[in-house]
């Protein structure tokens, strides 16, 4: 009988804050396929796996750290979390939070997010505040409410999400053998590039893993504030994910670059399409777009001979294509429509 994976607070507790007092908030989060790409691997001259965290329970990585905040505001007693959001992490507080048996309250800026998100949110009962502003002023909210009033925070400010967001970088290692020579992701606010450093760290610490990997990241060139070095007022790009001026980890994320050796870039919406495309349609995996800023990125240092070769690389792609489809469907070609006829439709697809 196959085992079916326990979501990763129990199948890693021994590296997480909780205890046999903490009740475990899980929907089997975790344990996401790291998929060898084929195609990409000879186009890069480098062996290069995608970490596929859409493939969680709401279809982003954002999962791994809510399974743990929820599970220690329920152990704090907690009866209602609040976060702001670019759309994720609003549909994962509020699918914990009814799992949990708590209400939820989410904050995003109005008309910037995208459908599957926003119907998230609302098919999992979440008081949803459309806010007048972009993120980063949602996020100022969010935190000035959990000071004043009876509600805990859940965005990646809260340690215990950065916590269980590493664990994805323990897979990794668990799956390749080794820490990758290069991790590249996203970059929004900096919560995950925090949390994949911190967990290739602790591993390297605990002798899990003999070396760290370069961590590079990418921002979409509209809403760079960490590559610019200056907040950004009003942040633009098609990749809504990482519409962000104000990066809460911006400290943590140049910690992670200078640490380990890797860089921090930023790459337009175009390179973001043209990747996003290109996963689709030559490796079959389907991500929203702020997930292929980190293949954009690899495309963009390629173009730019500083893509090393012979190296092993991980991608983490952190969210599911079905989120935000109006992008795939975009300039597509218009569907053919026949009538109910086998010789009708074996015309259309040129078989006689
Ligand atoms: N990719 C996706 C799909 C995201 O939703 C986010 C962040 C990121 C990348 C960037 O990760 O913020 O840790 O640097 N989404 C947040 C949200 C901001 O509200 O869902 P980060």
């Amino acid at each position: 009988m196959s085992k079916q994976w326990q979501g990763l607070i129990k199948e890693y507790a021994e590296f997480l804050p909780v205890s046999d007092k903490t009740p475990i908030v899980s929907l089997g989060e975790g344990g996401t396929p790291l998929v060898y790409a084929c195609k990409l691997s000879d186009a890069l001259k480098n062996q290069v796996w995608l970490k596929v965290e859409g493939m969680n329970p709401t279809g982003s990585f954002k999962d791994r750290g809510m399974t743990v905040a929820i599970s220690k505001a329920a152990e704090a007693g907690a009866k209602a979390v609040i976060c702001a959001s670019t759309g994720n992490t609003s549909a994962s507080a509020s699918a914990y939070a009814i799992k949990a048996g708590m209400k939820s309250a989410v904050l995003v800026p109005d008309g910037k997010i995208a459908m599957g998100k926003l119907a998230q949110a609302v098919v999992h009962g979440a008081t949803l505040l459309q806010v007048a502003g972009n993120f980063d002023d949602c996020l100022v909210l969010a935190q000035e409410l959990s000071e004043n009033y009876p509600v805990s925070l859940v965005n990646s400010v809260n340690p215990d999400r950065i916590e269980g967001q590493k664990t994805a970088a323990f897979e990794v290692v668990d799956v390749i053998g080794e820490a990758p020579d290069i991790h590249v992701l996203p970059v929004g606010n900096a919560g995950n590039i925090t949390a994949y450093w911190a967990g290739y760290r602790e591993y390297f610490d605990k002798s899990f893993a003999k070396q760290k990997p370069a961590m590079w990241g990418f921002q979409a060139a509209g809403a760079a504030p960490i590559v610019d070095g200056a907040k950004v007022d009003n942040p633009e790009t098609i990749a809504t994910a990482i519409r962000i001026g104000n990066p809460a980890s911006w400290k943590q994320a140049i910690a992670a670059r200078d640490e380990s050796g890797g860089l921090i870039d930023k790459v337009t919406d175009d390179e973001i399409l043209a990747a996003y495309h290109y996963l689709a349609s030559q490796e079959a995996i389907f991500v929203e777009p702020a997930s292929a800023a980190g293949l954009a990125g690899l495309f963009k240092m390629q173009k730019e001979n500083k893509l090393p070769t012979g190296k092993n690389i991980v991608i983490t792609v952190t969210g599911n294509g079905l989120k935000d489809p109006q992008w795939a469907l975009a300039g597509a070609e218009a569907a053919i429509k026949i009538p109910a006829k086998a010789e009708e439709a074996a015309i259309a697809l040129g078989l006689i």
